[in-house]
């Protein structure tokens, strides 16, 4: 069969256009009723999507009066989410700098057998400055430091998932026997950061392990990828750098000893859709209107680790040197350099710089016809840019809804995309091996077939 694309819909807001919360087309459901989501989740299922995704932030956004900068927990949603659902997978993001990881391993796993194995999770050190304040207060965890906690917690998680063998359970009523106690084991984890003793307490879940996510583009976040993740998503704007990327993280993934094709590369693409390239430009300048580009100067600063922008006028073009070395920004240091490379590349103002980032936060924004798309789509597929896509429609669930009839269905005549989930488990979605846990290390691990 020929390779198949993967597409993930990334769930935020009422769309990932930083006005979209204010277009008429968006939901008129608040952002605080669960049947919001679960209806965008049943959409996308409709549409044979991969599976969705849940962003998260440990606190709140300061600029809420002009923008809906709210998260429901994304745990709590994805459970909600694993019942109103069938085939979909349900990838949550959680921190490792400030979540213990007895509790991480258990609500993953739990929300895997509730799903019965489409449960993912998004590894994030949290790079909001911000958060540190909620969790002790004692300043932001520098960007090293975030990933060396973030390995060790790594190494204690996948101990805990594999701390049940995948027969360990009898459940055998008349001889009173529920499980093989010798087929569960502690992990006695001792570390600089972690001392945790497991076993975990329920067993082993039907992926194995969930599916592991990630998002770090720097060198330190590239490796962390390679050793652990079997979904990257990343931000670019030009297809040059996300074949860079592409390249590089398969390169490491080999160093790694992993085979590349089990870490698929998820490039974000955000596009406005319409019948005509003019139709489709219309649409993103009208939710463009809606921006306050005093929102958009906040959201730089947070990006920049808190860095005062106040003082640069909106229409005069910007430089490199009007902004911080990347090298020292302990928040999301590779976003701060595909900032800084778009300024240089493009000469622009700061207005023109809040008005591109209101699209989609530095990801890949575009306007077209369904054709422009796919063909965009196809091109970084087959050209070594992507896997697949992190979906993000401006709007929510216009945009969503556009691209589930309008560029799905193209996508498939090219044989690119499914018609019809094969599996059940988003290991099965994404092609995945199934992990082999450390009492099984003796057994080959199971390949799926390619769905
Ligand atoms: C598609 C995508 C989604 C992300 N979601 C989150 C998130 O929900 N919460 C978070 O703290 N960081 C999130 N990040 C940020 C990454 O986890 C990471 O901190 C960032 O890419 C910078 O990594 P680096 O410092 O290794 O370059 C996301 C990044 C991308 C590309």
């Amino acid at each position: 069969m020929k390779r198949q694309l993967h597409l993930n819909l990334f769930m935020h807001s009422r769309g990932h256009h930083e006005a979209s919360w204010r277009h008429p087309d968006a939901s008129p459901l608040a952002l605080t009723d669960i049947r919001y989501y679960q209806d965008l989740a049943q959409r996308a299922e409709g549409a044979r999507f991969d599976s969705i995704f849940l962003a998260d932030q440990l606190a709140l956004g300061g600029d809420v009066s002009q923008a809906p900068r709210i998260w429901l927990e994304p745990l709590t949603v994805l459970a909600a989410l694993a019942v109103s659902t069938q085939r979909i997978g349900l990838i949550a993001t959680c921190s490792t700098t400030y979540t213990e990881p007895f509790n991480l391993a258990r609500q993953f796993a739990s929300i895997d057998h509730i799903s019965h194995g489409r449960a993912a999770w998004n590894i994030v050190t949290s790079w909001l400055a911000s958060a540190a304040e909620n969790y002790g207060g004692e300043g932001q965890v520098s960007h090293a430091d975030r990933y060396a906690r973030g390995e060790e917690f790594m190494t204690v998680v996948k101990a805990l998932w594999d701390s049940w063998a995948a027969d360990a359970v009898v459940d055998d009523r008349a001889s009173g026997l529920y499980a093989h106690a010798d087929r569960i084991r502690p992990i006695d984890h001792r570390g600089d950061f972690y001392r945790v003793a497991g076993p975990l307490n329920m067993p082993r879940c039907p992926q194995g392990r969930p599916v592991l996510v990630q998002a770090g583009s720097s060198d330190t976040g590239r490796r962390f990828a390679a050793r652990h993740a079997e979904a990257v998503f990343t931000a670019h704007m030009a297809k040059e750098t996300a074949q860079e990327f592409y390249a590089d993280v398969k390169r490491l993934a080999v160093e790694e000893r992993r085979r590349p094709d089990q870490v698929l590369i998820l490039p974000g693409l955000s596009p406005m859709i319409a019948g005509t390239e003019a139709e489709a430009q219309r649409l993103a300048r009208e939710v463009n209107d809606l921006t306050d580009p005093e929102v958009g100067r906040k959201r730089l600063s947070n990006r920049f680790g808190g860095h005062d922008f106040a003082h640069l006028p909106l229409d005069t073009p910007l430089a490199p040197e009007d902004f911080p070395d990347p090298a020292t920004v302990q928040a999301a240091r590779s976003r701060t350099m595909v900032i800084i490379n778009l300024v240089r590349r493009d000469k622009l103002t700061l207005r023109q710089l809040l008005g591109y980032l209101a699209g989609a936060r530095g990801h890949y924004v575009t306007a077209g016809t369904p054709e422009q798309i796919a063909g965009l789509i196809e091109d970084w597929f087959c050209d070594g840019a992507a896997d697949g896509f992190n979906v993000m429609p401006p709007v929510l669930p216009t945009q969503l809804d556009a691209f589930s009839s309008e560029v799905i269905p193209l996508l498939q005549r090219r044989g690119l995309f499914r018609t019809e989930y094969q599996g059940t488990t988003l290991r099965e979605h994404y092609s995945l091996d199934w992990p082999v846990s450390s009492f099984d290390a003796a057994r080959e691990p199971v390949v799926q077939e390619a769905d």
